[in-house]
C-alpha cells in the first residue's frame, strides 16, 4: 500500500510523516514544493508538487492508494477530482465542522466519493508560539483575557492520529474531534510556561488594541485578527477535551507541561531582532 502525505514538510504533515514510518507503513511518499530542502527521512519516496498548484498533482498522485490532506479549502475540489481519477482510495484530511473555516474540506471529501476519516482539531498547543517572542523580549504576556480555556491538543498527537487512520479500517466514515487531556485557561497555560522555563511569567491583562500590539511582532497582520475571532471565540465557545485521543491511540493525550518542557528552547532562545 502507497500512502501520501500532502503538505509533508508543514506542521502537522511532516509529523504524519515520521508517525507513519514509525508505525512501519509500507510506502510513504511525500509531497513537497522543494524535495531537496525538504530533506525528507530516507526511505520516503518525495514527489514534487502543491496542493495550489494542480499541475503535476495527477503524477503524485500515481499509485497511491490512501492520502493524508493538507487542508487548501480553494482547491480542494480538483485535488480531489485528481486524485479520484488516479485511482486513490482513502483520504484523512484536516479539516473542520461544516460550518466553519475549514467546512469546505470535509464536506468536498465526503462529496468526492473516496473513503474519508476527517481531523478536526481544537485550539493547537503549538499556538502558544505565538508567545515566544514577548517572553524572550520582556519575560511576560500581555492578552486580555486570562481566563477564556480551551483543551489544545499538540500536533504531534494529531499527526499519530492521522497516521493511525490511514493505516486502519477503524475509522472510516468517522469525524475524529480532537483536543488535549484538559481545559486550561489562558493564564494556566503562560503559568506552565513559566514552570517548564523555570521562571515566573507575569500574564499582563491588557486591552484587545495592546494585545494586537504586542502580537504584532510575531504575527504580522494576523495579529488584529486572532485577537478578535479566536480569542473573542474563545469567550463564547469553551472547548471540552474529547477523550478521543486516548480512545484511538490507546495512550494519554499528551499534556500542556509535557509540551512545554519538550519546547524550552522555542522560548528560551536569545532573541534575534
Ligand atoms: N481546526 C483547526 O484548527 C484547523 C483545521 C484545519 C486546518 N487548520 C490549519 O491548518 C494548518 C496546518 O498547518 P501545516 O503547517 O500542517 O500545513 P499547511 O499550512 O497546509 O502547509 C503545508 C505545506 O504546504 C506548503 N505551503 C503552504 N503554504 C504555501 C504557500 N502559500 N505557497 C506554497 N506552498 C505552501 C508548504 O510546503 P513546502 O515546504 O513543500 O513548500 C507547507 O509546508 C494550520 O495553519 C492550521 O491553522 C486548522
Amino acid at each position: 500500500m502507497t500512502i501520501l502525505v500532502t503538505g509533508a514538510t508543514g506542521n502537522i504533515g511532516r509529523k504524519v510523516v515520521d508517525r507513519l514510518l514509525g508505525m512501519g507503513a509500507g510506502r510513504v511518499r511525500a509531497l513537497t514544493n522543494d524535495p531537496v530542502r525538504a530533506a525528507l527521512p530516507d526511505g520516503v519516496e518525495v514527489a514534487s508538487g502543491y496542493l495550489r498548484k494542480l499541475d503535476g498533482l495527477a503524477a503524485a498522485f500515481e499509485g497511491v492508494d490512501r492520502m493524508y490532506l493538507a487542508p487548501a479549502p480553494d482547491t480542494v475540489v480538483d485535488v480531489l477530482a485528481l486524485a479520484r481519477a488516479a485511482g486513490v482510495e482513502r483520504v484523512v484530511d484536516l479539516s473542520g465542522e461544516p460550518q466553519g473555516w475549514w467546512g469546505r474540506v470535509a464536506e468536498s471529501v465526503e462529496a468526492c466519493g473516496l473513503g474519508w476519516t476527517h481531523l478536526w482539531p481544537g485550539d493547537f498547543m503549538e499556538n502558544s508560539m505565538m508567545w515566544a517572542r514577548q517572553i524572550r523580549v520582556n519575560g511576560a504576556v500581555r492578552e486580555p483575557y486570562p481566563r477564556i480555556a480551551s483543551a489544545p491538543i499538540a500536533m504531534d498527537d494529531i499527526a499519530a492520529v492521522a497516521a493511525t487512520a490511514l493505516l486502519s479500517e477503524e475509522h472510516l466514515g468517522t469525524s475524529l474531534s480532537l483536543a488535549g487531556p484538559e481545559i486550561l485557561t489562558r493564564a494556566e497555560l503562560v503559568r506552565l510556561l513559566g514552570v517548564a522555563l523555570g521562571r515566573e511569567i507575569p500574564f499582563i491583562e491588557v486591552s484587545d488594541a495592546e494585545a494586537v500590539e504586542a502580537l504584532r511582532p510575531a504575527m504580522g497582520d494576523r495579529a488584529a485578527w486572532y485577537v478578535e475571532n479566536v480569542l473573542g471565540g474563545m469567550v463564547e465557545q469553551p472547548v471540552a477535551p474529547t477523550g478521543s485521543v486516548p480512545e484511538i491511540l490507546g495512550r494519554p493525550a499528551v499534556s500542556f507541561a509535557r509540551w512545554a518542557a519538550d519546547h524550552v528552547a522555542d522560548f528560551a532562545e536569545p532573541a534575534t531582532g
